[in-house]
């Protein structure tokens, strides 16, 4: 049997693209394994996100020639976004990686046994008609692509350039995906795209929603990420109305200043956005909403990031990820006057940071004495008398057990403690 070492970084996406190319390498006979020194196969699923994804990635690739000295027969690999950004460069700036393959030709991956080596990053218009094997990590919870691609082109963002235009699965594919893996034992899915509601197959998004709803043995739907732009009253009753629908939306603000935001080509105002969170609440009652900020878009005034700092305390937001501006090639923002030296942008950050530290926890622990639904996903990591899963609004579970409860298992679990990245509780019977 052949043996594939692979590594991923990014987002979603790209691990179940990596999930996506070993379910098309076990089909090649291969099988995967934890030391790169024992693989007939490396390969690297990289991201190109941020200057710090890229140099992690690099350093990581230096290690790898080593490797290749004293094996010349190992094939290197290199996927994912940085690959579809570098293409031939990345051939010659590490002359021992053989393979170069784009986010859109992950099927190229298949024939690598076939060729010494190449470079697989020509456009792939026909990506969302392929349907792809897979091999998953959680026999529980599924990711199950529904678009590829973005259009937006935010000024900062790398994306458009490395995933190509919008493209999305026709809905027989999709909810025919999910029906096997509901039949395989699977509880819940998470759909999967840059802009899950910009969807445009025979169906609206909001409509997808409907159709997955439908399916029996399935618990759960999430969908990341939603773009603020297309969300309408029609996607926020979906959510309040379908009952496999979760109560969690992931909505990336990034900035709380309308003059940042028009520079960063997101199309609304700050406004639009609040009414939107408030449209959520609405018709979702309990929803979890979490966020994406950007710290230190060029040009930002301490003004203009105090609006930040105020949109956080007025939306309290359940969680969000926040991020230095990193200037990526080929995009405007990289190319503007008015870049911030990287102290403002840390500061502002670890600012953004701390306030939301405050918000999360206060909002978890208002969670303490509640009795909340859990997907169990297995047992934690680090202690085994532990089980772990997500209550419906995506928050992280511990549970203490006296018995072994199978992965799979929706738990009704009282809140015992609220930590801020965790929730700790008990099991209650369904008479309690
Ligand atoms: N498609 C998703 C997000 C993809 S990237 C969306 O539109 O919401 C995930 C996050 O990375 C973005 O929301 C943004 O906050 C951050 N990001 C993207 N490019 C960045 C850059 N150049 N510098 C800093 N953060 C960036
Ligand atoms: Fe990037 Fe904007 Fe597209 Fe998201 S919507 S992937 S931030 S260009
Ligand atoms: Fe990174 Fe590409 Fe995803 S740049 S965040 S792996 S789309």
């Amino acid at each position: 049997m052949k043996k594939v070492y692979i590594e991923t970084w990014g987002c979603q996406m790209n691990f179940h693209d990596s999930e996506r190319m070993l379910g098309l390498l076990k089909e090649q006979g291969y099988q995967e394994v934890d030391d790169p020194r024992e693989a007939d196969l490396i390969l690297f699923n990289t991201c190109s996100i941020r200057e710090k994804a890229e140099q992690k990635f690099f350093s990581q690739l230096g290690r790898t020639k080593h490797i290749k000295k004293r094996n010349p027969y190992v094939k290197i690999a290199v996927a994912g976004c940085i690959a579809q950004q570098r293409g031939e460069n990345l051939k010659e700036r590490a002359p021992y990686v053989d393979f170069v393959i784009g986010p859109q030709n992950i099927t190229r991956v298949g024939e690598v046994l076939e060729y010494d080596g190449g470079v697989f990053t020509e456009d792939n218009p026909r990506l969302a008609d392929i349907d792809l094997p897979a091999i998953r990590k959680s026999p529980v919870t599924a990711w199950v692509n529904i678009m590829y691609g973005c259009n937006n082109f935010c000024t900062y963002c790398i994306v458009p350039y490395t995933r190509g235009r919008e493209q999305s699965r026709p809905v027989d594919s999709i909810l025919k995906e999910i029906e096997e893996l509901t039949h395989e034992g699977y509880k819940e899915v998470t759909l999967l795209g840059q802009n899950v509601n910009s969807y445009a197959g025979e169906v609206s998004f909001p409509g997808l929603l409907r159709l997955i709803n439908e399916i029996e043995g399935l618990e759960r739907i999430r969908f990341v990420t939603s773009h603020p732009k297309d969300l309408g009253r029609e996607l926020a009753e979906a959510i309040g109305d379908l009952d496999k629908v979760c109560e969690h939306i992931h909505l990336p603000l990034q900035s709380g200043s309308d003059r940042i935001l028009r520079l960063m080509n997101r199309k609304y105002t700050y406004m639009d956005y609040l009414e939107k969170v408030r449209m959520l609440r609405e018709a979702v009652p309990g929803i979890a909403i979490t966020t994406d900020i950007i710290a230190g878009f060029p040009t930002e005034t301490e003004q203009e990031h105090k609006a930040t700092i105020r949109a956080l305390k007025e939306i309290q937001f359940d969680g969000i990820f926040a991020f230095k501006f990193s200037p990526r090639p080929m995009t405007r923002a990289a190319e503007m006057d008015g870049q911030l030296p990287e102290p403002v942008r840390a500061e502002r950050l670890k600012e953004i940071l701390s306030l939301q530290d405050e918000i999360t926890e206060k909002k978890n622990k208002a969670l303490e004495g509640t009795i909340q639904e859990v997907l169990i996903e297995g047992s934690n990591q680090s202690d085994p008398h532990k089980l772990t899963g997500r209550t419906r609004t995506n928050k992280i579970v511990n549970i203490k057990i006296d018995e072994q409860i199978p992965a799979g298992t929706l738990l009704r679990v009282k809140i015992t403690e609220a930590h801020r990245h965790s929730l700790d509780g008990v099991p209650v019977s369904s008479t309690d």
